[in-house]
């Protein structure tokens, strides 16, 4: 039987902008191991906002979700951090890199914060994941001396550093050219075939969420398919 990842039950959700609009409406699914999912629909259907709910950094939403079998409080903020850090992997469409950290300490950065390795492991650890993605020339260039392409390769090494239970990406490739997009659609699928990694990404782009295992599509706040 394949492992559930990540599982949304039943979630609703509301923003008073000043009345009350719901946003988020009858959401269930689950993510296995493995498994590579595209979330699309039109822009402002709640893409964005279901990915905070699942991320666990919006909490004032109804239903539940589950990382790795474990229900998410809705408070307690100092456990969802930590959660975070240790279960997921971020890549947004801009990458958030700081530019006075070279390409490795950037990478590095997450890990030194779960604090779970010594800082050697943790500078091995972020090298090998250079490696996979093909990057490990750049270890020592400051961030703001590589491409854009280059950047967001950097943050899904980023993503790697604490082997997270599933990656979640808000249109990764949303800044990228088609060629640097091609290159980060390959990386995930590397990601997926090689380390049995699970992926969760919005995505608007109808050619990377094709190629992708499975896609979620909304609409109006509901999963229409
Ligand atoms: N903080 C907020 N307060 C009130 N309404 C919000 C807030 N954030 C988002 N919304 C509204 O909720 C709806 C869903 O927004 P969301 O950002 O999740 O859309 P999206 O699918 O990610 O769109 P896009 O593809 O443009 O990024 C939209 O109607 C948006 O205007
Ligand atoms: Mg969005």
């Amino acid at each position: 039987m394949s492992q559930i990842i990540l599982e949304a039950k039943q979630i609703n959700k509301y923003f008073e902008d000043p009345v009350r609009i719901k946003v988020l409406s009858d959401i269930n699914f689950s993510i296995n191991k493995g498994d590579f999912v595209s979330l699309t629909g039109k822009s402002g259907c709640g893409k964005s906002t279901l990915l905070y709910v699942l991320s666990t950094m919006d909490t004032a939403y109804e239903g539940e979700v589950f990382i790795d079998q474990e229900i998410m409080p809705k408070s307690n903020e100092s456990f969802l951090a930590k959660i975070r850090n240790e279960k997921i992997g971020f890549v947004f469409q801009f990458h958030y890199l700081l530019n006075e950290f070279n390409v490795l300490e950037n990478v590095m950065l997450p890990g030194q914060k779960l604090a779970k390795y010594s800082k050697e492991e943790i500078e091995h650890r972020a090298y090998e994941k250079l490696k996979i993605l093909d990057i490990e020339k750049l270890a020592f260039k400051k961030a703001n001396q590589i491409s854009g392409g280059e950047k967001q390769r950097v943050a899904i090494a980023r993503a790697l550093i604490n082997d997270p239970h599933i990656i979640m990406g808000d249109e990764p490739t949303g800044n990228l050219d088609k060629k640097n997009s091609d290159k980060v659609f390959e990386i995930f699928t590397k990601l997926v075939s090689e380390l049995n990694q699970t992926l969760l990404i919005v995505t608007h782009d109808e050619s990377f969420a094709e190629r992708t295992n499975r896609i979620i599509k909304m609409e109006d706040g509901k999963i229409i398919s």
